[in-house]
């Protein structure tokens, strides 16, 4: 069994922090997506992994992955020209393929459970395919899937416009080589694109066996449905622990599971978790609330911060509230005195500031 994840795309949705970052790479709870995505394939067994890369991000996401040394897994990257769709990213890798069984996986979706079950499940059933589905309650964005009394599935839809149910296709797919048969057949959607949803479909018609697993944890989408705080809330509560590798002076207060990583200081403040501090990172005379990540080498001095996303090299000063925030890269957020009404911004492309 290989492992294929698809890291290419562009990640218009989540600018403007994809800008400068890849999709796969934004950070949740401080770990990019793509780093729980390869978790799960690693704790599956798997020790082949493709991953599929776009010319602009191409060469972040390799650093990143950096051999797959972390991993313990050998990793082929595999250039992708254009995101001409998940179907024409399986032809793209076709040559690390080989007639083998493999799990695809999107590198922008977050499962709360990992697929070693599924590929148990997917052997004994001799299947071709094994999808996986969760209900949602906007179907019509997903691929979609119509299931009989019995639960088998009767239809696949991409992106309906009536969808025949709210089950929709999670970015998690088992497949054995039989599936580039079906590619073949397929022809591009109406976004131009070779589907996934439509080779599945493919295969079905064509007599093989695609069986189906109902998510019960969580999944996270976050090229799509979810943003990257509701990511962060879901992805904190579940993972962090309290782990102090940092130092906390006498004056402060860390309650709950709140991890410090090494290098960072925290003087004369208060820290509820689930929270995470990235290394190196600096935090005085502050309160930080519950479902806050701050990354490495950031700096907080006199300030209150609750359910918010701070990425690395910050600097936050004097902000007595920010909540349901998301502050990016080597930002500055500065309040000078509370008397000093006016603002000063210099705020980058597609940014929104509510004040
Ligand atoms: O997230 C689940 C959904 O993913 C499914 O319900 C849909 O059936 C499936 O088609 C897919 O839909 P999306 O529209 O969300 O796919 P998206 O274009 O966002 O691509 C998903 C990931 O795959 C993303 O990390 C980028 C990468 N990608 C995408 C394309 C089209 C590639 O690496 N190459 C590509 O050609």
């Amino acid at each position: 069994m290989k492992a294929l994840v698809l890291s290419g795309g562009k990640g218009t949705r989540l600018r403007p922090l994809t800008y400068t970052i890849a999709k796969q790479l934004v950070p949740v709870a401080n770990k990019p997506i793509l780093g729980y995505v390869i978790d799960h394939i690693r704790d599956a067994g798997i020790k082949e992994l493709g991953v599929i890369i776009s010319p602009e991000t191409g060469n972040e996401v390799k650093r990143y992955i950096d051999g797959g040394r972390k991993w313990g897994m050998r990793v082929s990257f595999i250039p992708q020209a254009e995101p001409l769709g998940l179907a024409h990213a399986v032809n793209t890798a076709r040559d690390f393929l080989g007639n083998d069984d493999f799990v695809m996986y999107l590198g922008d979706n977050l499962l709360s459970r990992g697929v070693k079950d599924a590929l148990k499940k997917f052997t004994r059933d001799r299947a071709q395919a094994l999808i996986f589905l969760k209900e949602v309650a906007d179907p019509k964005q997903f691929g979609v899937a119509k299931l009989d009394d019995r639960g088998h599935i009767l239809r696949l839809i991409e992106k309906p416009k009536r969808p025949p149910s709210n089950l929709a296709l999670v970015g998690v797919y088992v497949f054995s080589k039989e599936i580039h048969k079906a590619i073949a057949r397929i022809k591009p959607s109406f976004r131009g694109e070779l589907e996934i949803t439509d080779a599945i479909q493919e295969l079905i018609d064509m007599g093989y066996r695609v069986t189906s697993e109902t998510l019960d944890g969580w999944w996270l989408d976050t090229g799509k449905k979810d943003s990257i705080l509701e990511a962060n809330t879901v992805v904190l509560d579940e993972y962090v622990q309290r782990e102090i590798k940092g130092s906390v002076d006498a004056s402060s207060r860390l309650t709950g599971r709140v991890t410090v990583e090494k290098g960072a200081v925290i003087r004369n403040s208060i820290i509820r978790g689930p929270a995470i501090v990235g290394k190196e990172t600096e935090i005085a005379n502050s309160f930080i609330g519950p479902f806050t990540s701050i990354g490495d080498s950031v700096t907080i001095l006199d300030s209150v911060i609750e359910h918010s996303v701070i990425l690395n090299n910050a600097f936050l000063s004097g902000i007595e509230r920010l909540e349901d925030s998301l502050v990016g890269k080597n930002t500055r957020v500065i309040r000078e005195s509370a008397r000093h009404k006016a603002l000063r911004l210099m705020v980058g492309d597609d940014s929104t500031i509510e004040v």
